[in-house]
């Protein structure tokens, strides 16, 4: 039989968020909530919505490989020249055709520990090295993270905010970090979750990108725009950058309807504000509620709290939420990661943790 050579029999695979229909076909029960995955519990945009509707009538035709009208839209948005953007089957995609593109086996890539599984799992399928920094008062610890940098290092992995722990780097963080990263080595800031962070010294790596630095920023339409089952996100780098990453990318890769209901989405203002208030009401009620039950959690700048527990009961805290219909997210032995849900959702939640035996605190 052929065999996957050793850098991809070793890779664990991803571990989704456990779908509601999966959770309500084993256990016969039905109306579970899903606070797993960081989606927007307030559902899509309208306006997307509406273009979708638009949309299923081109489907026999291939989609625009270029993504003409979204890249116009967004550059317009964002000021930036159409060329320095590039668009992908969700984020994820990016992540993965920026290792392909730069790293060659052996080569290093840094990043923190615990962060986005992605990260690690894409650079060992391409045969390089992970090298991780544990996070410090669980944020990023740039001033570790830069001290790893060696001759092998191309790639350099900051999640911001970071998923799972929420939390954020500063501007005065990462511009001490961004002058210690030399020439050679690439930047990538995912901010999957920018759109939440409230924090005024949250870094605006835009910045960076228009100094002309070797920095590739990743956004989402997954997220606060409610189209993670589309799957469309987006890079921004300078364009030297993305004609190197394009070689790599498939022609296709992002389908008509994402690239569609995107466009609308980005005009959707209003959704984009109440996704935020939603969230923020949803954060306070669970901060309260979570304090008034004693469990410990880290602060967060985005859709989801982190929840580190003293001992390795992350599995039995989760089975015992799904048995009442509830599906959060355990993150190693140690941890739990909650996304913040509609009110009902938070209160449904609330009750359940008052019915799991034993202390999360
Ligand atoms: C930090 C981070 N980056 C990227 C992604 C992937 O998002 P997308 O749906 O755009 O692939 C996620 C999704 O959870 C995430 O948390």
């Amino acid at each position: 039989m052929i065999q996957a050579p050793e850098h991809i029999r070793s890779i664990n695979p991803y571990v989704p968020g456990k779908p509601i229909e999966e959770l309500e076909r084993e256990l016969g029960i039905t109306g579970s909530t899903k606070l797993a995955s960081n989606e927007n519990p307030v559902g899509s945009s309208p306006l997307a919505m509406k273009a979708l509707r638009k949309g299923i009538f081109g489907l026999n035709r291939y989609p625009d490989g270029s993504c003409f009208y979204l890249r116009s839209a967004l550059s317009e948005r964002l000021n930036v020249n159409g060329s320095d953007l590039i668009f992908g089957n969700g984020s994820n995609e990016i992540i993965e055709l920026a290792v392909r593109t730069f790293l060659s086996p052996g080569d290093e890539v840094i990043m923190a520990q615990p962060s986005f599984v992605v990260y690690s799992m894409v650079v060992q399928a391409a045969n390089g090295k992970s090298v991780v920094v544990p996070l410090r008062e669980w944020r990023h610890d740039l001033d570790a993270m830069a001290l790893r940098i060696t001759d092998k290092t191309k790639i350099i992995f900051t999640a911001n905010p970071n998923n799972p722990t929420a939390t954020i780097n500063t501007k005065e963080e990462m511009d001490s970090f961004m002058k210690k990263v030399p020439e050679d080595v690439l930047v990538i800031v995912d901010e999957a979750y920018y759109e939440y962070v409230r924090s005024a010294d949250y870094a605006d790596s835009m910045e960076y990108f228009r100094q002309g630095r070797n920095i590739l920023l990743l956004r989402t339409f997954s997220k606060i725009y409610g189209l993670a089952g589309l799957r469309i996100g987006y890079g921004i780098a300078r364009a030297e950058i993305i004609t190197e990453m394009n070689k790599v990318r498939q022609p296709f890769n992002v389908n008509t309807l994402a690239q569609m209901a995107a466009a609308a989405a980005l005009n959707d203002h209003a959704h984009v504000e109440r996704s935020k208030r939603i969230n923020e009401r949803g954060m306070k009620y669970l901060y309260r509620e979570l304090k008034a039950l004693k469990i410990h959690f880290v602060p967060s700048e985005a859709n989801f709290i982190y929840v580190p527990l003293k001992d390795d009961a992350a599995l039995q805290i989760y089975n015992d939420l799904l048995k009442e219909g509830v599906i959060v997210r355990p993150m190693g032995p140690r941890a739990i990661r909650i996304t913040v849900g509609l009110p009902g959702e938070n209160k449904r939640l609330i009750e359940a943790l008052r019915k799991v035996p034993g202390n999360l605190g």
